[in-house]
């Protein structure tokens, strides 16, 4: 069920150049979410702007909810300059999260840029399931690389200023190359581009493959149909209700 509510700001810092984390208290929500599902936030008190703006659930509690953001404009602005002990508007939790309960032992969690975010949640959720995990991070540049808290990682930057050199989906072909524990599954989130190209590496090792999208969100709740993608059977999505995350077989991704 969804929740719309005004909850409590626990902390809201900057973690690295990119990158900002806020911590909000969130009991009803939380009690309710899951990986890959996320929230809707007014970001301002005046009406301007006017959308809630989508945030990945990053951490999860049994009474709070982290984001990590990056600033990108209007809402992310305002967003930055919140305050410990304030309040915002919160809806959620949104959308369909990734299934933890297909068959596998090895999780390659691939995040490029901030699509590390969801990555968190579902990473916690993994180590207690005790699966062994392999985190892929990419970014165009070491400075943009964020990795905190996950284990196993592997980093990769297109200018090769950390980790292996080029695309992030070179790492992740070294990791299904290698040898793995039992059988394995995908989880990604990033730019479509780098979403494709994953769901390419996982098709040629005929790998399982969950990955979140993001697409500009007008309402969050299915109303809009701003929000839709094309799917492979024919047909489009709303990534806000029927996603965020799909199998990336379902998605058809030239279009
Ligand atoms: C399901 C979902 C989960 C998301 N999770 C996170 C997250 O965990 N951390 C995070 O930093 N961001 C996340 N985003 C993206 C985030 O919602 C946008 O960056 C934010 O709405 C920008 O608002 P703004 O007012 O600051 O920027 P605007 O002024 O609205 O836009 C600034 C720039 O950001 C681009 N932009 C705006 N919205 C999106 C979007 N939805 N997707 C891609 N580009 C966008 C615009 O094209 C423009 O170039 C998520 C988006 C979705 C749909
Ligand atoms: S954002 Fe409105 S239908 Fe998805």
């Amino acid at each position: 069920m969804k929740i719309n509510t005004t909850a409590r700001i626990i902390y809201n810092k900057q973690v690295s150049n990119e990158y900002w984390n806020m911590k909000i208290y969130l009991p009803q929500i939380a009690k309710q979410a899951s990986p890959g599902q996320f929230l809707t936030i007014q970001t301002s008190k005046t009406g301007s702007p006017l959308l809630r703006r989508p945030m990945s659930i990053h951490k999860l509690t049994s009474t709070s909810i982290e984001i990590l953001y990056k600033v990108r404009g209007r809402g992310t602005n305002l967003l930055m300059q919140v305050k410990k002990g304030e309040e915002l508007q919160v809806l959620g939790p949104l959308g369909h999260g990734f299934d933890t309960d297909i068959p596998f032992t090895t999780a390659i969690l691939t995040g490029g840029g901030y699509g590390i975010a969801p990555l968190k949640a579902l990473h916690d959720l993994l180590k207690k399931k005790k699966k062994n995990i392999i985190t892929i991070v990419g970014a165009r540049t070491a400075k943009l690389i964020y990795k905190e808290g996950f284990t196993g990682v592997r980093v990769s930057t297109e200018d090769g200023t950390a980790g292996i050199k080029g695309l992030l989906t070179k790492a992740l072909e070294k990791a299904c190359c290698s040898n793995l524990k039992g059988p394995a599954a995908i989880f990604a989130c990033g730019p479509d581009k780098m979403l494709q190209a994953v769901a390419g590496v996982a098709a040629k090792y005929g790998l399982p493959c969950q990955v979140s999208l993001e697409k500009m969100m007008g309402c969050g709740i299915g109303v809009c149909l701003s929000c839709a993608c094309r799917l492979e059977k024919g047909g489009l999505a709303r990534v806000c209700v029927d996603g965020p995350v799909f199998d990336a077989k379902e998605i058809k991704w030239n279009n």
